[in-house]
């Protein structure tokens, strides 16, 4: 057999642990499959006596997780997390040094990414990164080799486990967002700063990739509209199956004649439909691969096996061989940009206007959408209670989204609307 492929991991948390023990445990079936064994030759974390899934005892231990570059590995794998800090030290001076990099970390490439892809080809070294996307799902290998015939026309998907088990837990006991992040915290489902989960970001790391595989585009999160879940309430998710609908956090990146639109929001979704259906932590992603028609992709999105899994897929990739450019192009073709403007936005739109219930209310709310190109296909406004406060829901035609936006500045102003209006666009499932 020939030469091993000597591997050291960075950051043995719940994701390295899990590829330090496939590793360990199952390298006669990797050798097979991979022509050569996968040898893990060094490992690394902050804390070396700290008690362990994975037992490292046997491989050498670094106290600098950024000296792996220097190691003897032909593939650093980078577990450890974060955009800047040791994450980029390390995965940037093993590309330098020639070595192979595969790494979880969707925020280091969402921010750095065509720059540490240019690194890679420059050196003739792979920069893999399956895990980073929709965990276990092989939606990276889907974009980057499987779907390219005809072009890719959309993506979206569920990207972030967190916020649809909190949306899914919101649904099933009527509680509302804060109490439900609060259990979701206490059982381990959301970290104890959740800010990049609840706030899209962690979404926006994920779509950022693969935007950048499905379009030839640099990763971008400044052309991206981010917005994240705290502001859904019991009421929205109630009246979102009075329509028919699920609310769900996408994430989507679609080619318009306009240019490339990309964001990060609520969405009302169709019930039976794969976006809307899908429950808990899965993720979901539906790829839109022209003539060749959507394609859907369900699974674990995060833990520990789903992780390690796509992690090994990538080493045992590079074992036989396997050094394409890490978005599937050149990194020097990769291309800046090219936003659909705001205004080019087009759909229909739930929106929940929180009101006093006096005479006329009704009537300005729907002259000022009309003045904004609005017009409305249902409305539910249930129960009265004179001079208190009542919820008025409705669903818009497809219409302008600056259009509903610019109205609802104006009607936010009447002494009649209380707080901030809802609006949530809705989307095919
Ligand atoms: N967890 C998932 O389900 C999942 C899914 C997809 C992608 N990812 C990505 O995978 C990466 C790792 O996530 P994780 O969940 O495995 O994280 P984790 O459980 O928090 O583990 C992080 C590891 O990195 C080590 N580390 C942290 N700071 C370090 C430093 N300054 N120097 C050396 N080592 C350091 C930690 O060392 P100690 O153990 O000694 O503290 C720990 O072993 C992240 O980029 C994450 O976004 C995770």
């Amino acid at each position: 057999m020939t030469r091993p492929l000597r591997v050291a991991i960075a950051g043995l948390g719940t994701v390295g642990g899990g590829v330090a023990n496939v590793l360990l445990t199952r390298g006669a079936e990797l050798a097979e499959r991979a022509g050569r064994p996968l040898e893990c030759i060094m490992v690394s974390a902050r804390e070396r006596t700290k008690k362990r899934a994975a037992d490292v005892s046997s491989i050498a231990w670094a106290d600098d997780v950024v000296s792996l570059a220097k190691s003897d590995a032909d593939v650093v794998v980078e577990l450890i997390g974060g955009e800047d800090g040791p994450a980029r030290a390390l995965v940037q001076s093993s590309l330098e040094a020639g070595k192979h990099v595969v790494t979880a970390n969707k925020a280091l490439l969402a921010y750095h990414g065509a720059q540490l892809a240019a690194l890679a080809e420059e050196r003739g070294v792979a920069l893999r990164f399956e895990a980073a996307a929709a965990g276990g799902i092989p939606i990276v290998r889907a974009l980057r080799e499987s779907l390219i015939a005809y072009g890719i026309g959309a993506v979206r998907g569920i990207l972030n486990g967190t916020c649809n088990f909190i949306l899914t837990q919101m649904e099933a006991s009527g509680r509302p967002f804060a109490e439900v992040l609060a259990e979701a915290q206490a059982l381990g489902y959301a970290e104890a700063d959740p800010t990049l989960d609840i706030g899209g970001g962690d979404t926006a790391h994920k779509l950022a990739l693969l935007a950048s595989l499905a379009f030839g585009i640099k990763p971008d999160l400044s052309n991206m509209t981010i917005q994240g879940i705290a502001h859904i309430t019991p009421e929205d998710i109630a009246f979102a199956r009075e329509f028919g609908c699920r609310i769900k956090l996408l994430g989507i990146a679609r080619q318009t004649p306009h240019g490339i639109d990309q964001r990060v929001q609520p969405a009302m979704v169709k019930l039976g439909t794969p976006l809307a259906d899908i429950e808990g932590a899965f993720n979901v992603v539906v790829a839109d691969a022209g003539e060749a028609g959507p394609f859907f992709f369900e699974g674990r999105g995060a833990g520990e096996a789903p992780t390690a899994s796509a992690v090994v897929a990538d080493l045992v990739d590079i074992a036989r061989g396997a050094v394409g450019p890490t978005f599937g192009r050149p990194a020097r073709n990769l291309k800046s940009g090219n936003p659909a403007p705001a205004n080019s936005r087009r759909s229909a739109f739930y929106l929940r206007f929180d009101v006093l219930d006096v005479p006329g209310v009704l009537a300005e709310i729907a002259s000022r959408l009309a003045e904004g190109g609005v017009s409305i296909e249902s409305m539910i406004q249930r129960g009265r209670a004179p001079g208190e406060p009542v919820a008025i829901v409705m669903v818009t035609h497809e219409c302008s989204e600056t259009g509903v936006a610019g109205a609802l500045k104006v009607i936010v102003r009447s002494d009649k609307v209380l707080g901030d209006p809802c609006m949530i666009p809705m989307e095919a499932g």
